[in-house]
């Protein structure tokens, strides 16, 4: 079974209302699907790719040699338990956001990623209009949510990953399974090194490697907004013995003032009275809650939230 692959080019034109099909089926069945002809220009996403891999070799491979990740690593070999690590992922990672600080080293870095994050932002922007007329709720519903009051608020960050080769990937994962926090996820993944699975009706699923699509995920806010009717994915990455996995993850969350609570409009139907299955509170609540939760189930999450929201 393969996550399910849309041309996004194909709602502007006379396939629209199939295309609009396709993505229902990929926010309300899967929660996770691949977006290909999504309106970024290859030479952008070549480019990308050139600096992100730059970036690793020049300022990141070598302090990977004395990371936490591989002296865990060694303990667990000498430890001969042959039991997964549960405590560790075997990832380098780092997060750029319009106002921290970036890698200045690498050649072309910064210009590249601002631009790619000026494009990616504006395709969650387009999806996030996708899920409002899906849903039902005017447009712009969503992104009006996410901000949370005037100006834009939201929280837009862009997570730069590499999963080295691993001598011992029986030991580790890539990333433990967990769902996303946020709003919708934005990823571009490595054309050739594979590793990231999605679980679908208690099923791990390959997300399979496809040149330069954007994968779209489901984060657990839009769960909530949504109230359930979209749902936030369990998803990992293991670890591989060979090759070494890039992966570009772009989210765009609420602002951590906003008020999260299932949208009104979906609760008021005609004759009946729609439950309410979630909790109403304030994303950076939220966020507490998952720095220390990340990989646990996420329905004690909300209730956490939204208790200390009140
Ligand atoms: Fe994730």
């Amino acid at each position: 079974m393969a996550i399910p692959v849309i041309d996004f080019s194909k709602l502007n034109g006379e396939e629209r209302a199939k295309t609009m099909a396709q993505l229902a089926n990929g926010f309300e069945e899967w929660g996770f699907f691949q977006l290909i002809n999504h309106g970024i220009p290859e030479e952008l996403l070549e480019r990308v790719k050139k600096v992100c891999s730059d970036c690793y070799k020049l300022e990141r491979e070598e302090n990977f040699k004395n990371s936490t990740s591989l002296n865990l690593l060694n303990k667990l070999v000498e430890n001969k338990s042959g039991e997964k690590s549960e405590s560790v992922d075997w990832e380098d990672v780092f997060t750029l956001l319009d106002d921290n600080e970036w890698p200045e080293r690498t050649a072309g870095f910064r210009e590249t990623m601002a631009e790619y994050r000026s494009e990616i932002k504006k395709l969650a922007e387009k999806v996030m209009e996708v899920m409002d007329e899906n849903l039902g709720l005017p447009k712009g519903y969503i992104k009006k949510a996410f901000n949370g009051g005037d100006g834009d608020n939201t929280f837009f960050g862009t997570k730069v990953s590499h999963y080295p080769p691993c001598p011992n990937p029986e030991l580790v994962y890539g990333l433990r399974a967990h769902t996303d926090a946020g709003g919708v996820i934005l990823l571009f993944q490595d054309d050739q090194v594979g590793g990231l699975q999605m679980l679908k009706d208690g099923q791990w699923i390959d997300v399979q490697p496809l040149k330069n699509a954007i994968v779209i995920n489901i984060g657990d806010q839009i769960e909530v907004l949504s109230n359930g009717r979209y749902k936030s994915c369990w998803h990992r990455v293991l670890a591989m013995p060979d090759g070494n996995r890039r992966s570009i993850a772009s989210f765009y969350n609420p602002s951590l003032q906003a008020t999260i609570s299932p949208a009104p409009p979906l609760l008021e139907k005609e004759s009946e009275q729609v439950e309410c299955a979630y909790p109403k509170f304030v994303f950076g609540d939220y966020m507490s809650v998952y720095a220390q939760q990340k990989f646990l189930a996420k329905e004690p999450r909300f209730e956490a939230a939204g208790a200390v929201s009140v």
